[in-house]
């Protein structure tokens, strides 16, 4: 016990440790709750689940969850199966919790992710009864210092009532020191963001904690869940190659040099595995500034590759953070973990000239993209950050397969079913097949680069039909309304987008 009192050196919070259960019972009906947690990195562990344990002894209450993004630990599953969510913001990734919101169960706000602190901010949103926060320690001064994400702690510790701290001792000590915490003021009364380079220091340690808040400190031993990145595959290796091949091009052009810009790359496998496909490229003295550090960009620094990464969590697979925690020292000083708020901030994005890399789900013959919503309606994880870097980024990149499930489903459709990018935020698309480069193309000029370099062969003569068709009707973007979801409607009602040519319906 006092190996672990030691975590907190600020001396008037000694006397709050309670137990996680203790902590949760002070958690009421209808309350607000603002957790730690990015992408399965750094969540609070011990008083969530303390809390679902309530709910399974019979209590019966829902609460409003607010995280950075998506929860590990099964947090988000036990919520969902507890039944003991009201309303979810901003980003999840969880099947179970994923069910539940497509069946109405429970409430979900798919926000930005640079938006919930300006929110909560401006009083738009709930405001937050209880802040839970792991933390690896709190300083003298009174700084508590995160752990492996900072995601929106900072924010929710600005504005909850309450404060619940949970230390992890499993979290390596030695991320003290990477963490660089800045919050804007109110808008209105607002100095421009002092960042100007990915590696530059412009706040404080750790989050400074009003002390009073802080009702009570839990200690937990459990280190966070690994990613579950899978390893890249033909397709994505394929889909890594025709984007070195448009930077390339970039290069030539002189519009770029082998340095690129800053890359940011989003979740998922598609994204890992394009990061992964620079390791072996001419490119080099390689600078980061995303939002989630997966496996590739470690890769990319142990092969001498990234010099600099900056990101708002570590997200590693099992392996991976065995290998980085056990030798942290040699990525300290490559390394800076911000809020989410920063990390995806358009002034910065803007200022930084990024080079932004998104998953999307299906994109359409101008360049809408969707990356969240499975056939118009069904809500996949969320828009997470993909929107604060597409629309702000020097180029916004979207990647995915041109197919899906064996192919019955086309990735590129006649029109996106849910559009969480619009052609206006979208400057190059990339598949397997190929890429297109939309700058300055007009929606006519895009179709046929969409078609013939991205589509899959499988469904180029049927989407070449579809415009065909739109043109006789024209437009500056031609479509023919009454079909141009007829290809969603032929996979819920045949099983395939395929269908036999002049019979779209
Ligand atoms: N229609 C229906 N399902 C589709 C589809 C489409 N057009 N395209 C892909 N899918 C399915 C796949 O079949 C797969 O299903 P499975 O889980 O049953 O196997 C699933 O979607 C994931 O596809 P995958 O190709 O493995 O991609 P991914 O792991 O790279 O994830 C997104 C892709 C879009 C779901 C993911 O990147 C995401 O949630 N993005 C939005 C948030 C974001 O971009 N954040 C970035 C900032 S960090």
């Amino acid at each position: 016990m006092q190996e672990k009192i030691q975590r907190i050196k600020a001396p008037q919070l000694v006397n709050r440790v309670v137990t996680a259960e203790e902590a949760a019972t002070w958690i009421e009906d209808g309350m607000t709750l603002g957790l730690s947690g990015f992408t399965r990195a750094g969540d609070a562990k011990a008083v969530p689940t303390a809390l679902v344990n309530r709910a399974e002894a019979g209590e019966r209450f829902k609460v409003n969850v607010y995280t950075g993004a998506s929860l590990g630990s099964n947090i988000d599953k036990m919520f969902a199966e507890a039944g003991i969510v009201n309303k979810r913001l901003p980003f999840q990734a969880e099947p179970v919790m994923r069910n539940k919101i497509n069946t109405g169960e429970h409430f979900f706000v798919d926000q930005h992710l640079s938006h919930t602190s300006e929110l909560l901010r401006a009083g738009a949103i709930d405001s937050i009864d209880y802040a839970i926060l792991e933390a690896i320690m709190v300083t003298e001064d009174g700084l508590l210092i995160p752990s492996t994400s900072i995601g929106n702690s900072q924010a929710f510790a600005e504005f909850a009532d309450n404060i619940i701290i949970e230390i992890n001792t499993a979290q390596p000590v030695e991320l003290e020191g990477i963490h660089d915490l800045y919050s804007p003021n109110q808008q209105g009364d607002r100095e421009p963001i002092p960042l100007t380079q990915p590696n530059q220091r412009i706040g404080t340690m750790g989050i400074p904690l009003d002390m009073d808040k802080v009702k009570g400190i839990v200690f937990t031993h459990q280190l966070d869940s690994p990613s579950t990145i899978v390893a890249p595959d033909e397709e994505t290796q394929m889909i890594a190659g025709h984007l070195l091949d448009f930077l390339r091009e970039e290069v030539k052009a002189g519009r770029l040099s082998e340095s690129l810009m800053p890359l940011q790359s989003g979740i998922g496998s598609v994204a890992n595995a394009v990061l992964h496909g620079m390791i072996d490229s001419e490119f080099h003295d390689l600078v980061v500034y995303s939002e989630v550090l997966q496996d590739a960009v470690f890769d990319l620094i142990d092969a001498g590759k990234v010099n600099f990464a900056s990101a708002c969590s570590l997200t590693l697979s099992e392996d991976k953070m065995k290998q980085v925690f056990g030798e942290f020292e040699k990525y300290r000083d490559k390394l800076i973990l911000r809020p989410q708020e920063i990390s995806n901030h358009p002034e910065i994005i803007r200022r930084l000239g990024l080079i932004a890399i998104n998953t999307a789900l299906e994109f359409d013959i101008y360049g809408n993209v969707n990356s969240t919503h499975v056939s118009g309606t069904r809500m996949m994880n969320g828009i997470g950050g993909s929107g604060d870097f597409a629309r702000n980024s020097r180029l916004g990149i979207f990647v995915t397969k041109s197919i899906a499930k064996g192919g019955d489903i086309s990735s590129i459709v006649p029109y996106v079913s849910h559009v969480d990018h619009t052609e206006h935020d979208v400057d190059v698309v990339v598949t397997e097949q190929g890429y297109a480069d939309l700058r300055g193309l007009a929606p006519r000029e895009r179709v046929p680069l969409i078609i013939e370099n991205c589509a899959h062969p499988m469904y180029r003569e049927q989407l070449w039909e579809y415009y065909n068709e739109a043109l006789e009707r024209g437009g500056q973007t031609p479509h023919v309304l009454e079909k141009a979801f007829s290809w969603h409607i032929s996979f819920k009602e045949h099983g395939t987008m395929k269908m036999p040519l002049k019979a779209q319906i």
